[in-house]
């Protein structure tokens, strides 16, 4: 059966100037380089400078994304973009960057699923280019976490940094194999009774205030690897596909022992895992697309390859995504 297949074109990613070491961070907070190391696998994160919005990193990163797929913003209809620290309440970060962008047509929108947001995001743009409603699609990942840290909090600050990614998606008629090239399947999960797991303490209609981010960081850890196992095989099974089939894992970058033990649960050895989480640290919905631009660019990822994409975070939400480069 033939049919219109979200076709990635173009990866982009920016960071933050400023990079902030684990040392750095021992000197405010009761902490050490060694501690964050083999809890995380975290050596650095990138800070956003004072007035740097989140809305700035994405729009970098679309534009490189852009670059590399050679089309213009003519041709893109959709632009959504995942992030847990908007600029603003409201207007949306994705409007912000539509004007930006110059574009004077199609819809932009944010999507809220903390961690699992690139994942959720692009299985939404799919839908619209499968359905024909998008040409083509901008899908960004950008976080300013930073901003919404305990920086008093030695348990959760050292976790997070900021950052941002882009994917540029094309609608191409497929054949309707799983030899396509495209979004072949994506799977998504919540389960809002562990709401108070992680959270921010603030917001519009609470506080009034942004808040900040709290973590019971054990019993986030006890459910990540479960959930993101059973999403990344999900995703597989409803594109036909196995584990062994897969040529790169591109996991969410929360925690190098959470994307080691998931991996070893799928069955997928480490050299087709995608880690940056040494230099990145947590960037939330901005993690995926910044490590797949790293491989991308690297020439570890080339066309063809399949790739399996997962996440979790607050809600508890999770996702996963089977996708031929
Ligand atoms: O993106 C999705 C959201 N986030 C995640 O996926 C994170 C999931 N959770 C984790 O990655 C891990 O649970 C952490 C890295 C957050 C913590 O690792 P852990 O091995 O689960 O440590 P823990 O929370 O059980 O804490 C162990 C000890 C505690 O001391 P006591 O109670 O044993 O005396 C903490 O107070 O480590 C202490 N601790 C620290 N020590 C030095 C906590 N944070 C730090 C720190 N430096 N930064």
């Amino acid at each position: 059966m033939t049919g219109l297949r979200a076709v990635p074109v173009g990866v982009g990613s920016y960071l933050p100037a400023r990079v902030v070491t684990n040392d750095e961070l021992a000197k405010t907070v009761d902490t050490t380089h060694e501690w964050i190391v083999e809890r995380t696998g975290i050596h650095r994160r990138h800070i956003a400078a004072e007035g740097e919005m989140t809305s700035d990193l994405a729009l970098n990163a679309a534009e490189r994304a852009l670059e590399m797929a050679e089309i213009g913003i003519g041709e893109i209809d959709l632009i959504v973009v995942a992030t847990a620290t908007p600029d603003q309440t409201f207007p949306s970060t994705a409007t912000r960057v539509q004007d930006h962008l110059g574009m004077r047509h199609g819809f932009a929108f944010d999507v809220q699923a903390v961690c699992s947001g690139f994942v959720y995001a692009l299985s939404v743009a799919t839908q619209f280019i499968e359905t024909g409603k998008a040409r083509g699609a901008i899908v960004i990942g950008a976080e300013t976490f930073s901003r919404i840290l305990d920086w008093s909090d030695r348990a959760t600050c050292v976790l997070f940094g900021d950052g941002a990614g882009a994917l540029v998606l094309r609608g191409e008629t497929g054949t309707g194999s799983t030899d396509d090239r495209g979004v072949l399947s994506t799977e998504l999960r919540s389960d809002g009774a562990h709401n108070a797991s992680l959270y921010v303490d603030g917001g519009p209609s609470t506080t009034g205030l942004a808040g900040h981010l709290r973590m019971n960081g054990r019993e986030v850890f006890k459910h990540a690897v479960r959930n993101l196992a059973e999403i990344g095989e999900a995703a597989l099974a409803s594109a036909n596909l196995s584990p062994a089939d897969v040529r790169w894992v591109v996991p969410h970058q929360a925690n190098a022992r959470i994307i080691e033990s998931t991996a070893r649960k799928i069955g997928v050895e480490m050299d087709r895992v995608i880690v940056t989480v040494q230099d990145h640290a947590n960037t939330s919905a901005a993690s995926i697309p910044l490590a797949l631009d790293v491989a991308v660019r690297d020439g570890r990822i080339r066309r063809g390859d399949l790739l399996l994409l997962e996440a979790m975070g607050g809600g508890f939400t999770w996702g996963g995504a089977a996708m031929r480069w």
